[in-house]
């Protein structure tokens, strides 16, 4: 069923097509396959065949719930261990994931996110005392160390009532390295024999275990100081959700080993892709001083000379959430996502898939599709997404936030808190790119800008 869809032309046994693949970076390896072999391709590795997809039109059948789901493969997978049955990583058939999904998708509501904002704020407030230190210092700061210390507390502090501390220390907190460190070995877990595994992965899989262990440890010391703190009233926040509440129908509530896996899986999507993101709208930002003009105008327009903005004014940044739009077209901080057929069915009208096969969409190949975004589809231009640029392209070809009944339930979430910080940071710093700077691409599953830094100078009090 797969001769039609075509493979690197040297292919060795056992190791298929992987060697001469790129260990650290797999997924830019298979972005260069995939524009060498066309819409749909597969690489074997390891005696296994695997199926990647780009094309608009592929992409879009994919989508077609009646015919397709969420499958939990590769990088998915390889998170189970640490992850579990919570949300991200659940199977479509484990009762569990209805459960948690009907419990916390209130907290994601309209009303939640406005609860969330003055929180959102505090944080933000802290990352601008700490740029306007290095400012007054001369020195450049560390984009995405400082956003994933941003993210994290924003997630920490909004759905856990938990402040880690991470502002207040140089080296990122012990929970982002063990979450970075599993996150990287779920990844090389990809990209080594499984027959090899216990030996060339022997020391990664003690650190491994360590890194489990520290992240289990953390989140029980956060969901025990809560129920010792219940008593004195609730936060209404997820972790009550998950504390407190019964599934409105089934009268259901999630078990204590559930809610770990819960608090693992929120700490880490919650905060690692929106991270990434804030980081990459940053260094074009940095890179087009048109653009940057731009949104810049319209924070000073939309917000005033309020010194913070409500909720309600957030939304209505609608230039700088193109902004980060085409950050997220050009590089999905989750670059792509696994989907299965749920019976058997054709592809495209081409391609048979028996019932439980699968294939991965590379979402950053998606979104550089000449069939939907042009002849130029590496050039950074939010005008891609004004309403009318939206409507004229076909659907289902921006994915950045994954598809269907499982798509991300945090869409809000972090495009609230994205655009609230890039408004704040625009208002407040001019941007100056280190000249020398090249973007590169780290892969630990999520995707991150590697090396990144910016000097920043105040803009003045009059502007
Ligand atoms: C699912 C991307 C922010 C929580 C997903 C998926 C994608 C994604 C692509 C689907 C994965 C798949 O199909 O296998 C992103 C990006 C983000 C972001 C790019 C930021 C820019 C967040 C935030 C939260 C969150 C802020 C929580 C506060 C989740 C959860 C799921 C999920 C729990 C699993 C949903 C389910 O299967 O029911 N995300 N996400 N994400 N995301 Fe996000």
């Amino acid at each position: 069923e797969l001769h039609r869809i075509p493979h690197p032309p040297r292919r060795l046994p056992f190791l298929g097509d992987v060697l001469g693949a790129h260990a650290r970076t797999p997924l830019q390896d298979s972005m260069r396959v995939g524009r060498r072999l066309g819409p749909i391709f597969r690489r074997k590795a390891f005696g296994k065949e695997f199926v990647f997809v780009w094309g608009a039109e592929l992409a879009a059948d994919l989508a077609d719930e009646a015919r397709f789901a969420k499958h939990v493969g590769l990088g998915v997978a390889n998170l189970r261990p640490v992850a579990g049955d919570g949300l991200f990583t659940a199977y479509n058939h484990e009762p569990n994931w209805q459960l948690a999904h009907d419990i916390l998708a209130p907290g994601f509501s309209r009303e939640a996110m406005a609860g969330y904002h003055p929180l959102m704020l505090d944080v933000a407030r802290q990352l601008t005392a700490r740029w306007d230190e290095r400012e007054a210092a001369g020195r450049a700061v560390d984009v995405p160390g400082d956003m994933t210390k941003l993210t994290l507390e924003t997630i920490a502090r909004t759905g856990f009532g938990h402040d880690f501390g991470s502002f207040e220390r140089s080296a990122p907190h012990p929970f982002v390295s063990a979450m970075v460190g599993t996150l990287s070995f779920a990844q090389r877990r990809n990209v080594v024999p499984p027959p090899l595994a216990p030996v060339l992965l022997w020391s990664a899989d003690r650190r491994n275990d360590a890194d489990m262990a520290y992240l289990n440890r953390t989140v029980d010391a956060v969901v025990a100081a809560r129920r010792a703190a219940s008593a004195t009233g609730g936060h209404g926040d997820l972790l009550d959700r998950m504390l407190e509440v019964a599934h409105p129908e089934t009268g259901e509530r999630l078990s204590p080993e559930n809610i770990r896996r819960q608090v693992i899986t929120f700490l880490v999507a919650g905060h690692e892709t929106t991270s990434g993101a804030l980081s990459f709208a940053l260094h074009y930002l940095s890179r087009s001083p048109d653009v940057l003009a731009r949104a810049r105008a319209e924070v000073d327009e939309v917000w005033g000379t309020e010194e913070e903005p409500a909720y309600e004014q957030v939304a209505k940044l609608r230039y700088v959430r193109r902004v980060l739009d085409e950050s997220l077209r050009l590089w999905p901080t989750a670059p792509g996502f696994a989907r299965e057929a749920r019976e058997d069915t054709v592809l495209g009208g081409v391609h048979p898939m028996r019932r439980g096969a699968w294939a991965l969409v590379l979402a950053t190949m998606l979104h550089r599709d000449p069939a939907a975004w042009g002849e130029r589809p590496e050039e950074f231009d939010p005008d891609r997404f004004t309403p009318s640029a939206v409507r004229a392209r076909p659907a289902h070809v921006f994915k950045p936030f994954g598809t269907g009944a499982r798509a991300c339930i945090g869409r809000q979430f972090a495009l609230h808190e994205a655009t609230l910080v890039l408004g704040l940071l625009l208002r407040r710093y001019d941007l100056h790119p280190d000249p020398g700077y090249r973007l590169r691409v780290a892969e630990r599953l999520t995707l991150m800008p590697d090396g990144l830094t910016l000097r920043l100078t105040r803009r003045s009090p009059a502007a």
